[in-house]
């Protein structure tokens, strides 16, 4: 982030933008003749809302899969630009009801496209996405993918899974900084004219961005983060490997939580590698494990909604050490010892 102060105009930010746009794509090996990184300022939010108000065309419609906070902010998104659409809802502990979704999309062939969130960071499901790829390709839907905080520590088949655009942030499993998000889209799904937006126009963007120019100003800052984390992200091992790390650190945090008997939110086969949700024990309440783990150095996550005082969440992503580790281990014995 220390890197030179440089003009958004001139070739050596055009260098450093283009850079980070293939290195996006590097992450899932995609090809850049078919697949184009829009790099915006902004949060994960910015970047789904880009996506939804870009990549459904005036005359589409789009099918959401809610199952938690950011499933049902798509739909608030959709909503709030009168896009057409309907949704499948789930309750937020359940999986995607994919007899329910066939029946959505055989019951209303207008829908075009499916919008789901990948890993629902309000439960910490890891929603499955290869039998709900099935079903949009039998139906001729396109996938538009939440990935805010699974991309790059989650297998996303771009190949295989009717995807035509995925939101991601820096800062969430890829190690950059807030303040840079991006759409990775498809580019014969970008149809002149379809943006709902004037700021978030991802066709714009991609226009902009291929010809080495930019729409807006862009956080300089926070690409030269982007950069070199994404240089990071290669140097140990790629996505597999970040999944790996994060699933050990998430075993061992998960096996104590178990011995100290609190009851995890989900099943282990349903959870992402990044965050898991507990059941806050009897015996205590969110604040007072918030602020005791807090004074012991480590912050963790209230659950949302109906949630909010009945889980709590950790999270594995970032620069964690063994000591970390080990440090978290005891501080979560101390303060759930009842
Ligand atoms: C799946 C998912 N989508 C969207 C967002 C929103 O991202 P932001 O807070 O960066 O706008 C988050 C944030 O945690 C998320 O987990």
């Amino acid at each position: 982030m220390l890197g030179d102060d440089m003009c958004h105009r001139e070739v050596e930010f055009a260098d450093l933008q283009s850079n980070v746009r293939n290195k996006v794509l590097a992450v899932y090996a995609l090809d850049p003749s078919v697949w184009a990184t829009a790099l915006m300022t902004g949060s994960g939010t910015a970047a789904v809302e880009a996506m939804i108000t870009s990549l459904v065309p005036s005359d589409g419609k789009l099918l959401i899969v809610e199952n938690g906070v950011y499933g049902e902010r798509i739909s608030r998104i959709a909503d709030r630009y009168a896009i057409a659409n309907a949704k499948l809802t789930n309750a937020w502990q359940d999986p995607i009801d994919f007899d329910a979704l066939r029946h959505a999309l055989e019951s209303d062939p207008g829908i075009t496209h499916l919008a789901v969130v990948h890993h629902e960071t309000t439960t910490g499901r890891l929603n499955n996405l290869a039998p709900l790829a099935d079903i949009c390709r039998q139906h001729g839907v396109s996938i538009l993918l939440d990935a805010v905080s699974s991309f790059g520590a989650e297998a996303i088949d771009f190949q295989q899974w009717p995807i035509v655009g995925c939101a991601a942030t820096a800062n969430k499993c890829l190690h950059g900084v807030p303040g840079t998000c991006f759409v990775v889209v498809d580019r014969q799904a970008l149809t002149a004219g379809s943006a709902r937006n004037l700021y978030l126009d991802l066709g714009a963007y991609v226009t902009a961005q291929d010809q080495n120019g930019t729409p807006f100003t862009q956080s300089i800052q926070t690409f030269y983060a982007l950069d070199e984390a994404l240089d990071e992200l290669v140097d140990a091992g790629g996505v597999e490997e970040r999944r790996n790390l994060y699933e050990r650190r998430m075993r061992q945090i998960r096996k104590l939580l178990r011995e100290l008997n609190i009851v995890p939110l989900l099943n282990d086969e349903d959870c992402s590698c990044v965050l898991h949700a507990y059941e806050i024990p009897e015996f205590t309440n969110y604040q007072q494990l918030h602020d005791e783990l807090k004074t012991a150095g480590f912050v963790i996550y209230a659950g949302q909604g109906n949630y909010a005082s009945s889980i709590f969440r950790i999270s594995m992503m970032g620069e964690i050490s063994d000591s970390d580790i080990k440090r978290l281990r005891n501080a979560l014995t101390k303060a759930l010892t009842g």
